[in-house]
């Protein structure tokens, strides 16, 4: 089969070749992909792997061969997937656990945006717990974690402050359910009851020092590469957290739920970037040069 492999000596480390066809648990269904969404953390070098591997987490297709175990839908279903690899490639294993049905309205390109980027949105808006008629501030809102977070937390009942790295960055955003579009943290008021940090680096201690008591930071990633400089008894006081956050894999009600907001239209999947998957290495480059609005999407031919 077709697969998008690891190649260390290519331009952007992969290349379009040959795989060996995967060989299913009984618990994994095979599904031929029909579409893959590009991760930051998958394309800026963050994932690692050997030569010859198939990286990719998101992909979306139609099941070819159901669960030995009798779990997971029929051959035929269409089906959005997630696994931490191996999923740029024309077939993909996945366990029954990590993938949902797609409704027969919502386009699979679409569908395989979802399962980081909102997978990512979902889990952390709910560590924040309840955020109805409270402050939240997600940065890197004009990227893929960062306009379905926006989405979900407006969904929430929360009052939104969206933070982008320039001021053309944040179009869009208040159609989306911002209340408030900022350029980094300039002009963001205290208190804040919860952050969902993307870009980590000095903003990150900046909102730290925004928080409301009982306030939480999700650190969810750290785009800017800066560290994070915490002044003296910056930290010391009120009752404030700064949480690590991982997406938490075993995603299938969570796919199932967000592929149902995407059908109802109660979701945006914000897809923008389309292209063939022979056009990855323009992909990558537009998403790691903050061009892309939302998620990057290959069509698997
Ligand atoms: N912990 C987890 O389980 C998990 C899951 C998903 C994602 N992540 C991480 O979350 C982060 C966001 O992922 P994503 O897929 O949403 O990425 P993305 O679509 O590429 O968006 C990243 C955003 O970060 C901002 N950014 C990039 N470089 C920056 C810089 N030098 N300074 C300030 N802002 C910068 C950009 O906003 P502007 O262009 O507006 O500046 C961009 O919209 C990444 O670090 C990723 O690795 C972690």
């Amino acid at each position: 089969m077709r697969a998008l492999l690891i190649d260390p000596s290519a331009p952007r480390g992969l290349r379009l070749g040959e795989a060996a066809e995967p060989t299913p648990a009984a618990n994994q269904a095979v599904v031929e992909v029909k579409a893959i969404s590009l991760n930051y953390g998958e394309v800026a070098g963050l994932q690692g792997g050997q030569a010859g591997e198939v990286n990719g987490w998101d992909a979306a297709g139609v099941v070819v061969e159901a669960a030995a175990n009798g779990t997971g839908p029929a051959v035929g279903s269409r089906v959005v997937t997630f696994d931490w690899g191996r999923g740029w490639a024309q077939l993909r294993a996945v366990d029954t656990g990590q993938l949902a049905v797609v409704p027969d309205g919502v386009d699979l390109g679409e569908a395989s945006a979802l399962p980081v980027a909102a997978g990512t949105a979902l889990q952390a808006l709910r560590r924040l717990g309840s955020i109805l008629g409270r402050r939240v501030l997600i940065t890197g809102a004009s990227g893929g974690v960062g306009r379905f977070a926006v989405q979900l937390a407006a969904k929430s009942g929360a009052h939104v402050i969206a933070s982008v790295g320039s001021v053309g960055r944040g179009d869009g955003l208040r159609e989306l359910g911002a209340d408030e579009v900022v350029v980094g943290v300039d002009g963001v008021e205290a208190p804040l009851h919860g952050v969902l940090d993307n870009v980590g680096g000095p903003n990150l201690a900046r909102a730290f020092g925004l928080l409301a008591e009982g306030g939480v930071i999700q650190s969810i990633g750290a785009t800017s590469a800066e560290p994070t400089v915490f002044e003296p008894y910056a930290t010391v006081g009120a009752h404030r957290r700064l949480e690590s956050f991982r997406l938490d894999g075993k995603i299938a009600d969570d796919l199932a739920y967000l592929a149902g907001l995407l059908d109802t239209g109660a979701l945006d999947p914000q897809v923008g970037w389309r292209g063939g998957w022979e056009s990855y290495e323009d992909a990558i480059e537009a998403l790691l040069s903050r061009k892309v609005a939302g998620k990057a999407v290959l069509d698997v031919a």
